[in-house]
């Protein structure tokens, strides 16, 4: 990502991607993906639950094609909306009251032919300070890069986002993907890395962490144990780290991972959120001690293409300063 002036560079937050940092987390993170076991804040996990779904969920395909509703829950995973959302706070540093921001999660942008023009068509025309995508670029895990960065060229080319686009990685994302979609794209990762926007004097703190449903590790942790005194702003794959990030002082927390349910139950209610905890967090608006948290419902979906009850979204959250 080029270089930007209204991107902090205060000595202490650097605005480049420190390489040692990168380096060390790279190997740490290759081995974990290695494990064949999850890595969570509550530890690992073995990953049964997983490969039942995996059995269970060919089975699901072959009952709704039978029942003669597959092809409606693909109409429905392609019939993504524009949401907005407005959010006040009291201790909003004042340049940033009207700060627009675009918030895209869960893209799983090859799940569905046509998904990536349909993310382009919204997104088409709405402008916006910065656009935070909050990981999961792929419907499966690994492979080969290109053809998802193609489809995500594809999606994000008409992106109006005067501060750049900043973007996590979700348990879909290998590192290695990770550091192609920075070189090959506009955009700047976070991982386990803070940066600083700054409008005039005023300044926000943006986070970012790794993953931490599969690829968790204390590195997420100590970047959300402090916003360092700023208003901080919290991406991270799935809302499990939302205590640890409120009592780190953030004001706003915005996830994705469970996929609002992708099939939920009538009125919306998520039967499976893929999360060991938090599952209270699992869609929507949220607050976790003085922390606003949003959960959105994510782009794409994953296994079965199908949403029921459920509507995927790409966000424009408005922050606003106490009335
Ligand atoms: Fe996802």
């Amino acid at each position: 990502m080029d270089a930007k002036p209204y991107l902090v560079d205060d000595g202490t937050i650097p605005q480049a991607p420190d390489p040692s940092h990168r380096d060390a987390w790279l190997s740490r993170r290759k081995l974990l993906e290695a494990a064949g076991e999850r890595s969570t804040p509550l530890g690992c996990r073995p990953g049964v639950l997983g490969r039942l779904f995996n059995m269970i969920y060919p089975v699901f395909s072959v009952a709704l094609r039978a029942c003669g509703l597959y092809r409606a829950g693909v109409r429905n995973a392609l019939d993504l909306r524009l949401r907005e959302i407005e959010l006040e706070f009291a201790d909003l540093p004042a340049a940033f009251d009207g700060y627009r921001i675009l918030h895209m999660t869960d893209l799983h942008i090859d799940c569905l032919p046509g998904l990536a023009d349909t993310v382009a068509t919204l997104t088409r025309g709405v402008s916006v300070d910065a656009c935070f995508i909050t990981g999961d670029y792929q419907e499966g895990h690994g492979g080969p890069a290109d053809p998802i960065i193609d489809h995500l060229k594809v999606a994000l080319a008409d992106i109006d986002a005067r501060d750049g686009i900043f973007a996590i990685l979700g348990n879909h994302d290998e590192g290695e993907f990770g550091l192609a979609l920075e070189r090959r794209m506009d955009l700047r990762l976070l991982i386990n890395e803070k940066i600083l926007i700054r409008r005039g004097s005023d300044r926000v703190l943006l986070a970012g962490t790794d993953d931490v449903s599969f690829f968790y590790s204390e590195g997420a942790d100590a970047v959300l144990a402090s916003t360092d005194g700023e208003f901080g702003i919290a991406l991270v794959h799935s809302p499990e780290m939302a205590e640890a990030a409120a009592a780190g002082g953030y004001s706003l927390y915005l996830s994705g991972h469970t996929h609002g349910g992708q099939v939920s139950l009538p009125g919306g209610r998520p039967v499976v959120t893929r999360l060991i905890r938090n599952r209270e967090l699992a869609a929507g608006l949220w607050s976790c001690g003085d922390m606003t948290g949003y959960t959105g419902p994510g782009v794409g979906v994953t296994a079965v293409p199908v949403r029921f009850f459920t509507r995927g979204e790409v966000t424009v959250l408005t922050l606003r300063g106490a009335r």
